[in-house]
């Protein structure tokens, strides 16, 4: 992955449709009723606006919103964890979480939500001091899968009836 991804302020980066112009920036209070609403629209995996709120507040520098136009399309919600690695056993790290990503059907396959999780990823090594990331995502989902994997997360375990429909999770991880 080649793009550049600055940690300081919004940054302008064009679609992969070569037209289509996006901004990435860090959320702020402003931004959760839209984030909000996102979360409801493309996922299953709702939660209280508390949630969110203790989300910005504790990891301001890895809760990461995209706008075309002006409009928020997208979010990246992140936490930052002190516990086992999911890559070298035995070793207690410090590691990011990548909570909740979302980007509304219209604004998908720009390369907002690679772009995003780029910067999250990045903000929890600098910012928070995580060595590592890691994630739940539904077996089924395999645009996600897709998605991590071409940004190094590898599938390091399942865990069955992770979800509240009964669904397994992959936990995929990737070191920072
Ligand atoms: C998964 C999701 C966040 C991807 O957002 P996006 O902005 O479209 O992703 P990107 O444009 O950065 O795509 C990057 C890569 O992910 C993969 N990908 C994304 N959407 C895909 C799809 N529908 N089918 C197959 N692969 C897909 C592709 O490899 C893609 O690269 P490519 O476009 O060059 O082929 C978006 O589809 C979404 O919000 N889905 C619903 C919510 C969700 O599932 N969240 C993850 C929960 S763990």
């Amino acid at each position: 992955m080649t793009l550049e991804i600055v940690l300081e302020g919004p940054q302008r980066l064009m679609g992969k449709d070569g037209k289509t112009a996006f901004v990435i920036r860090e959320a702020t209070t402003k931004d959760l009723n839209d984030v909000i609403m996102i979360n409801r629209k493309v996922l299953p995996e709702n939660y209280p606006t508390w949630f969110f709120v203790e989300h910005l507040e504790q990891f301001p520098k890895a809760f990461i919103v995209a706008e075309i136009d002006g409009r928020v399309v997208g979010y990246v919600m992140s936490r930052v964890e002190y516990g086992w690695s999911n890559i070298q056993k035995g070793k207690a790290v410090r590691k990011g979480h990548i909570v909740s990503v979302g980007v509304l059907p219209e604004a998908r396959r720009l390369g907002i939500a690679t772009a995003m999780m780029l910067r999250a990823m990045k903000a929890m090594k600098v910012f928070y001091g995580a060595s590592e990331v890691y994630l739940e995502v539904r077996v089924s989902n395999t645009p996600a899968i897709s998605l991590y994997e071409k940004l190094g997360y590898k599938v390091v375990g399942r865990i069955p009836g992770y979800y509240s429909d009964g669904e397994d999770a992959f936990l995929m991880a990737c070191p920072l």
